[in-house]
């Protein structure tokens, strides 16, 4: 039989004898295609039943492929790999947003543009000013980036190109002043403004760090190494976050709401809030000798080793591998974290172990970032302002791509009713007595 005559789903109704050929597209069938298949004309028709998504393609993108399987990340077709070995965050930036590999003259005008973009208005100072001493940086992120909407009303001219690509600029360049400031208000710190004669990673830095210093000058390594794990976190096709960005978005809010909904997503200990949770086991487990005892707690089901499993990688994460080569540049700097050896210990068991073989789950992105940033001297609430930053192109690219995918619709499940019918109300004088 030839592929294409293949290409059809036929599907034999046992409540009614009937038969459907459904049209097979990219190893896809049409959820709307299940909708015809119904008892009677006036019952609901097929529906699919998907908590978590697990099985369901819910757009076309062309931004980001992985493979779970093999272990494989891409980026506009670009290896993960190469991309973090020969480019730069700015780079890939531009590289998802628009799809190919800058010219110079395009590069330098990105660089341009948002370099000098850093800057927010004096008014957002204030109101970050306002929250509680103790004030979780990633709440911080999520209110402040909701907030910019209210900065810039025209945002939500989202049909106008030039419009949608000045508020991509603006945000990929005021997330690290946000993520900075984060950090200063709870360490009681004055907020630095942006050094635009610095990199975009390198003035990050500098607004995190810088005290009275006339210039923050990081060591290089360091600035190249959170390079590295920005690019690594740019985008991830459609997760948690990004899933809440698309799903937001297709209400055609303005991007700054879009992209806080994606902070929040974020924030999560499942998604971004692992590598927070990493570091708070490692140092709950404390030494080796105690590693055994944790292990066991996982195997029984009482705990879960954090920066462990994913979703879509059923191998060793790819993003892992780069990290954990990071961890040795930046080490080399700051000198070795001890819960280092902590966490190798624990991947080496779980890589022979049955529990963690049998169910293909390999240290994902998490594991290590969480070293390396501890190393950076950031306390485990930042962690996730930083994959903030870094996923903060990948958002952007994804909300681009649906705005402008005629194919999409505002986002709006089914359910399955499981509560009480057609209940007669008794008030409340009554049933008080
Ligand atoms: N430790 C122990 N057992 C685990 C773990 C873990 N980290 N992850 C999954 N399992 C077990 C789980 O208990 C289940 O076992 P069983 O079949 O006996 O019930 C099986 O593996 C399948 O797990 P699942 O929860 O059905 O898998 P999922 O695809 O729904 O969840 C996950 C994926 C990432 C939420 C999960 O692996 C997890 O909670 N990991 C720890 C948190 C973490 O590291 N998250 C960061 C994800 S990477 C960053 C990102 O891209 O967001």
């Amino acid at each position: 039989m030839a592929a294409n005559d293949a290409a059809t789903l036929t599907i034999r109704d046992n409540r009614t004898g009937s038969e459907y050929d459904v049209p097979i597209t990219d190893g896809t069938i049409k959820a709307a295609d299940l909708g015809k298949i119904r008892t009677a004309e006036d019952e609901p028709g097929l529906a699919v039943y998907d908590p978590g998504f697990v099985n369901t393609a819910s757009c076309r993108s062309s931004v980001t492929y992985i493979d779970g399987e093999q272990g494989i990340l891409e980026y506009r077709g670009y290896p993960i790999e190469q991309l973090a070995e020969k480019s730069s965050f700015l780079e890939v930036a531009y590289l998802l947003i628009k799809g190919q590999l800058p010219t110079k003259a395009e590069y330098d005008a990105w660089v341009h543009e948002i370099t000098y973009h850093t800057f927010v208005h004096e008014n957002v100072k204030g109101f970050m000013h306002g929250f509680r001493y103790d004030a979780h940086p990633m709440g911080m992120l999520m209110a402040s980036v909701g907030a910019l909407s209210t900065f810039y009303p025209d945002a939500r001219n989202i049909n106008d190109a030039d419009n949608r690509h000045m508020q991509i600029v603006r945000m990929i360049a005021k997330m690290p002043t946000l993520g900075a400031w984060s950090f200063r208000h709870a360490q009681g710190k004055p907020f630095v403004y942006p050094d635009n004669d610095l990199g975009y990673t390198a003035n990050f830095l500098s607004m995190l760090f810088k005290m009275s210093e006339q210039k923050f000058e990081a060591d290089e390594r360091l600035v190249r190494a959170l390079d590295v794990l920005f690019i690594l976190h740019a985008d991830h096709e459609q997760n948690c976050s990004t899933n809440a960005v698309r799903s937001v978005g297709s209400s055609q809010v303005d991007p700054y709401s879009a992209v806080a909904a994606g902070v929040a997503a974020l924030y999560g200990p499942l998604h971004g809030g692992a590598n927070e949770a990493v570091l708070r086991m490692l140092k709950r487990i404390g030494k080796k000798e105690n590693i055994p005892d944790f292990m066991q707690g996982v195997k029984d089901g009482n705990e879960r080793l954090m920066g462990f499993g994913h979703r879509v990688y059923k191998n060793y994460d790819p993003r892992a591998k780069i990290i954990k080569k990071a961890c040795d540049d930046v080490f080399e700097v700051t000198g070795v974290n001890p819960l280092l050896e902590i966490a190798q210990e624990l991947e080496k068991i779980a890589l022979e172990d049955e529990y963690f073989v049998k169910r293909k789950l390999y240290p994902n992105v998490d594991f290590y970032s969480g070293l390396i940033y501890e190393a950076f001297q950031f306390p485990p609430e930042m962690f996730t302002v930083l994959f903030a930053i870094g996923r903060t192109p990948g958002w952007l690219a994804q909300w681009l791509e649906l705005v402008q995918d005629k194919e999409q619709k505002i986002a709006r499940p089914k359910q399955i009713y499981t509560g009480d019918r057609t209940l007669d109300f008794v008030p409340a004088s009554e049933r008080w007595g």
